[in-house]
């Protein structure tokens, strides 16, 4: 075999393996590590603004989390008439309006989050500014820090709509 052709197989097995291990890295979203991340000290974290059942935070505005008919995407979406006509289409809509909300915060998913099947205006008007989710500096710092063990926004987004769901009262997720 011609060398330049050895080191290029080589090279090829090299970089496929990297890839691998790439992939490998990136941890599956848990409910555990979404606990993590929601109950990080410090203003404006996700606990400080909602408490740490996801009631009795500081911010009066904050919807109460275990309640998840009250959220404003529950309602953009169509309430309780949409959640029971086709409730699996609905929350996979829910899920990734939600999802879109906590990595962005309120302004940023007001101005960007479109969809066909969305609007705004059924929810009431626009998200209330105050909902940073995990813009806030306790979340920024956690996900650097986590960005190192291959923890993305996305990955970390979808483990807080896991541990959210424990505060649940309302059987949205069941
Ligand atoms: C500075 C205060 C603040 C912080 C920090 C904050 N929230 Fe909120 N959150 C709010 C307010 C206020 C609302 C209500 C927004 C609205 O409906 O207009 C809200 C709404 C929500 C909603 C409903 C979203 C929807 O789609 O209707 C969820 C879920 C939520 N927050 C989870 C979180 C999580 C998880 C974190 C941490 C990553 C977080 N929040 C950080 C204040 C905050």
């Amino acid at each position: 075999m011609q060398s330049s052709l050895k080191f290029r197989l080589a090279l090829g097995s090299l970089g496929l393996s990297l890839g691998l291990m790439a992939q490998a890295q990136a941890p599956a979203p848990v409910a555990a590590m979404g606990k993590g991340l929601f109950e990080q000290p410090g203003t404006n974290s996700c606990m400080y603004c909602h408490g740490i059942d996801g009631k009795g935070g500081k911010i009066a505005a904050a919807v109460k989390l275990a309640q998840p008919k009250t959220w404003r995407s529950f309602k953009i979406l169509g309430g309780e008439a949409e959640f029971n006509k086709n409730k699996a289409e609905f929350m996979k809509r829910f899920q990734q309006s939600v999802e879109h909300v906590l990595i962005n915060g309120a302004i940023v998913h007001n101005a960007r989050f479109k969809q066909p099947w969305y609007d705004l205006s059924k929810g009431g008007g626009p998200f209330n500014a105050q909902m940073l989710g995990m813009t806030g500096a306790p979340s920024s710092a956690w996900l650097k820090r986590m960005a190192a063990r291959g923890v993305t926004r996305e990955i970390a987004a979808t483990s807080l709509w896991l541990h959210m769901q424990s505060f649940d009262t309302q059987k949205v997720f069941k």
